[in-house]
């Protein structure tokens, strides 16, 4: 049976970090795969995580299954994370999901179960994993202009010129914030825009939000998401604590499904909850359970929120010395990655470029010109900006 097979094709960014793996020189540098590294190179277990866990370890008393939509808690923790102070509070569901890449595939399914013949719109470019989570559902894709390469930006008009052609068929799917793999973010005119949009034509705004607190803290990075979910009927939600827990291999995140009624949500989560059950059946527990302990309880909310906005600062600092270290060698040319918001910034460099960078100076970035700024270390900048400099002159 299997000899039939076609190859299958490798994952860029994981096929980076093999080839970086197998790098011996010294100065080597990752900046291709999304994590976060501390100051020493690490990607640490956030101290309110280490403190749930501990907890766990002292309380728990069974393995027994937890149920379809994995932790309840969790799941209002995730509405309350996103949701709070809105009109859509009262009338959103949530199933815990193993990551938000979960989240993406079970809401997928769920479009086409719903509407089979939906078209979702992803913008130009995207997370590289949103086109074949779409179509491994069986729903088209298209593009939507978003990137202008020439200021590093979101070229707004391009974009809501194109989504003014969307129509009841179609799902528009955003980043919530830290857009990946850009780092070039919408504007909050842009989300009031895109949701004025949604309810002239009809389409249905799908949020995928994986960065909350990387980008200008944790309620300012769902500032749009909040605007757009208190003023459109519809609307639905994939979320991650991957990166701002630090629990990416606990696999933990939330699909969300807004509607103008509670009814139709819980029938909707109804629907998700069958699609689970022929697939994976239920979500990993641990990550999950960590997260509840975490939001259930103020001191450790505490020790998290410190941590998540030691990470935001660390990345704020390492975006101002690149570009502060690329100024001191005479130019402006990268002045982007201070406005950029998250771990990534696409640098604008070509192919043969990023090539350059990895044959000449052991600098390891993702084809498309991307680089993890979270992945940096601060005695890394000058050399990094003279990489940079010389490839790109
Ligand atoms: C935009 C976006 N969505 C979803 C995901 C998947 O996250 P998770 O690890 O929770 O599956 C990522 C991870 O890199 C991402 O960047």
């Amino acid at each position: 049976m299997f000899n039939q097979l076609r190859e299958a094709q490798l994952d860029p960014i994981l096929s980076l970090s093999i080839a970086y793996r197998e790098d011996a020189r010294a100065d080597k540098m990752d900046l291709g795969i999304g994590v976060y590294r501390n100051s020493q190179g690490e990607t640490p277990i956030m101290r309110a995580v280490q403190q749930a866990q501990q907890q766990q370890l002292d309380t728990q008393t069974t393995k027994a299954y937890v149920g379809l939509a994995g932790n309840e808690v969790f799941n209002q923790s995730m509405m309350d994370l996103l949701l709070t102070d809105t009109s859509a509070h009262t009338r959103a569901t949530a199933v815990q999901t193993p990551g938000a890449s979960g989240a993406l595939r079970m809401l997928a399914d769920l479009m086409r179960l719903a509407q089979p013949d939906t078209t979702v719109w992803i913008s130009n470019p995207s997370y590289v994993n949103h086109k074949p989570v779409m179509e491994a559902a069986g729903l088209k894709v298209r593009f939507y202009p978003y990137f202008d390469p020439a200021t590093k930006q979101v070229d707004s008009s391009a974009m809501l010129a194109e989504l003014a052609k969307a129509g009841p068929q179609d799902v528009v799917l955003l980043h919530g914030c830290c857009h990946n793999p850009t780092g070039a973010d919408i504007s909050f005119a842009d989300w009031m825009a895109i949701t004025e949009l949604a309810n002239k034509n009809g389409f249905l705004p799908f949020v995928d939000i994986a960065y909350q607190g990387f980008g200008d803290g944790l309620e300012q990075d769902a500032a749009g998401l909040k605007h757009m979910a208190d003023n459109t009927e519809e609307m639905i939600i994939a979320t991650s604590c991957s990166k701002n827990f630090g629990l990416y291999r606990e696999r933990t995140g939330a699909a969300i499904v807004i509607s103008d009624s509670l009814k139709v949500a819980q029938k909707a989560k109804g629907r998700i909850l069958n699609l689970a059950r022929s697939t994976y059946t239920m979500p990993p527990d641990h990550g999950a359970a960590l997260v509840a302990t975490i939001l259930s309880d103020q001191e450790l909310t505490r020790t998290w929120k410190q941590e998540l906005s030691e990470m935001h600062g660390r990345l704020l600092s390492l975006r101002t010395g690149l570009t502060q270290a690329v100024r001191a060698q005479g130019s402006d040319d990268f002045d982007f990655i201070e406005q950029h918001k998250g771990m990534f910034s696409v640098t604008g460099l070509s192919p043969e470029q990023v090539g350059r960078l990895r044959d000449e100076f052991a600098i390891y970035a993702v084809g498309d010109g991307r680089i993890n700024i979270a992945g940096l270390q601060e005695q890394q900048l000058d050399y990094l900006a003279t990489a940079l400099l010389s490839v790109s002159s």
